[in-house]
């Protein structure tokens, strides 16, 4: 057996951990919105058509923000569109996932449906084939109390109060050309702030996010955080950060190192905002929203087919990965990262939320189940509240083909408010357990230990309508907690939580 050790202390913190971390997204993508959250005539919808059951899910996840409507999709949609009298509402082709939009959920729909589901909702504007003026309009419309057009309009359209939505995307991935109206560095950062600008001047109250690069391989990265925020800076809170990691060869050890890559994007994104920040001799520092990450390769092959069938169908079965046990350890190895970043990562955006590369999976008509990744995430949301601590770990380290020193034992903590700390650790090791030893220094009077183990024996393990419990998390061990001391055993290959409490 492996031998690793941690030390804590009540002295060595990160900072306080932001809920909004364990965020999530919807976009009108496949069956995101139609079929996964919305469903009119399912056993389970209420009168608007939302399925409880999948309502459930997200609640036991305790998900503090959503993310919508896109997402790539909204860099060709028209926030009017999807306001006003449902029959009226026109459709529209979607050049971003090629299927018709028909708007029968909405704006005043989905803020209903962030109600049911406890969450609060992140608003993306289009800033593809769009500009300042709708930049300005939508936050009037959403915002805004009453006695202006579009204010008005809201209250005519059954909403008398505002939405108050607090967060704002400014477009997505407009680094990427793939984007309907892509941009340059320099065009972003100037549509950006001129719209940041109008948005805060109808709304002081709201944040505002930036694109950065849509990933860290893309060719741009790092000049397009810097030339677009010169020009933006002043009007912006953060910058987003995406990034989607898949193991196609089957390399297991590679693939849950992949967090190590992840660990580094974010150190680069917060030194690239502090030097413009310093250049331009600001106080103001950019904090940043990684809002979206995930496991994305499994069903690649599989949406080509569907487009062969059906372009311009409606709620395609598009972006439905089937997420095996190894994708959920590597999801819990990317959380102990944002929680190891708590200083500057303030938003985070599992991508996404229902059947569209999510943790819940839905039957058109029948059930709705969480998938493996699902685990990590409630399990971080649930315990990961509080200040994140800075553990010391000591752990042996592997090689693989595209990094050095891996940490074998991926493990960092947290403190709850009512004083509880709550251990998160991935054993990315195929056959070895590990035996930790934590020194819990200054941590006196913690004298009860749960263990909760996520593991499957084989790697490729999912869950299914029919057997949705296959890979699902149970009482490990516990270990022995003595004078300040505790020895627990990880086994191999497993995600697990360790609550010490008084
Ligand atoms: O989440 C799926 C897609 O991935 C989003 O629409 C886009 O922003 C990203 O490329």
């Amino acid at each position: 057996m492996m031998k690793a050790s941690m030390v804590l202390d009540r002295a060595y913190t990160i900072g306080r951990i932001d809920p909004r971390i364990y965020g999530s997204f919807i976009e009108h993508l496949g069956r995101a919105v139609y079929g996964g959250i919305y469903e009119p005539g399912h056993p389970t919808a209420d009168a608007n058509g939302f399925r409880r059951d999948v309502i459930d899910l997200v609640r036991a996840l305790d998900v503090p923000v959503t993310r919508y409507p896109g997402g790539n999709f909204v860099s060709g949609f028209n926030w009017e569109d999807s306001v006003g009298p449902r029959d009226q509402r026109k459709h529209r082709l979607d050049l971003a996932w090629f299927t018709t939009e028909t708007n029968e959920v909405g704006m005043h729909e989905f803020i209903d449906w962030c109600k049911q589901a406890n969450t609060a909702p992140m608003y993306a504007i289009n800033l593809g084939t769009r500009g300042v003026e709708q930049a300005r309009d939508v936050v009037e419309y959403a915002n805004h109390k009453s006695g202006s057009f579009f204010s008005d309009l809201r209250i005519k359209n059954g909403a008398k109060e505002p939405f108050g939505i607090k967060l704002w995307c400014l477009g997505n991935e407009m680094d990427g050309p793939w984007q309907i109206g892509h941009k340059t560095a320099v065009e972003y950062g100037r549509i950006a702030n001129e719209s940041a600008k109008a948005m805060k001047w109808v709304d002081p109250s709201i944040e505002l996010i930036a694109c950065g690069s849509s990933s860290s391989e893309m060719k741009t990265f790092g000049d397009w955080e810097l030339t677009m925020l010169d020009e933006c800076y002043d009007n912006v809170d953060y910058v987003s950060l995406h990034r989607y990691y898949g193991n196609p060869t089957g390399d297991t050890r590679s693939f849950l190192a992949r967090s190590v890559d992840l660990d580094s994007f974010i150190k680069t994104v917060a030194a690239i905002c502090d030097s413009v920040g310093g250049k331009k001799h600001r106080k103001k520092k950019l904090n940043l929203s990684f809002d979206e990450w995930n496991v994305w390769y499994h069903s690649r092959e599989q949406d080509n087919e569907v487009w062969k069938r059906d372009k311009w169908g409606r709620a395609l079965p598009l972006l439905e990965d089937i997420y095996n046990f190894e994708d959920a350890l590597l999801v819990g190895a990317m959380l102990i990262t944002f929680l190891r970043n708590a200083d500057r990562v303030k938003i985070a955006c599992l991508a996404q939320l229902v059947n569209v590369i999510a943790p819940i999976m839905t039957k058109n008509g029948g059930g709705a189940w969480a998938q493996t990744i699902y685990w990590p995430l409630k399990h971080a949301s649930e315990f990961g509240r509080g200040t994140a601590l800075r553990a010391i770990v000591d752990t042996p380290v592997y090689d693989c083909k595209d990094y050095e020193g891996v940490p074998e034992l991926d493990a960092t903590a947290t403190q709850a408010d009512d004083g509880s700390v709550t251990i998160f650790a991935v054993n990315r090791s195929k056959d070895e357990p590990v035996h930790l030893t934590v020194d819990l220094r200054g941590f006196a009077g913690l004298a009860n230990v749960t263990h909760q183990v996520l593991h499957h024996d084989d790697v490729n393990a999912v869950n299914t309508e029919q057997n949705p419990g296959n890979v699902r998390p149970v009482t490990g061990n516990g270990g022995t907690l003595d004078g300040g001391k505790l020895d627990i055993d990880i086994p191999a290959l497993s995600w697990n939580v360790i609550r010490l409490s008084a």
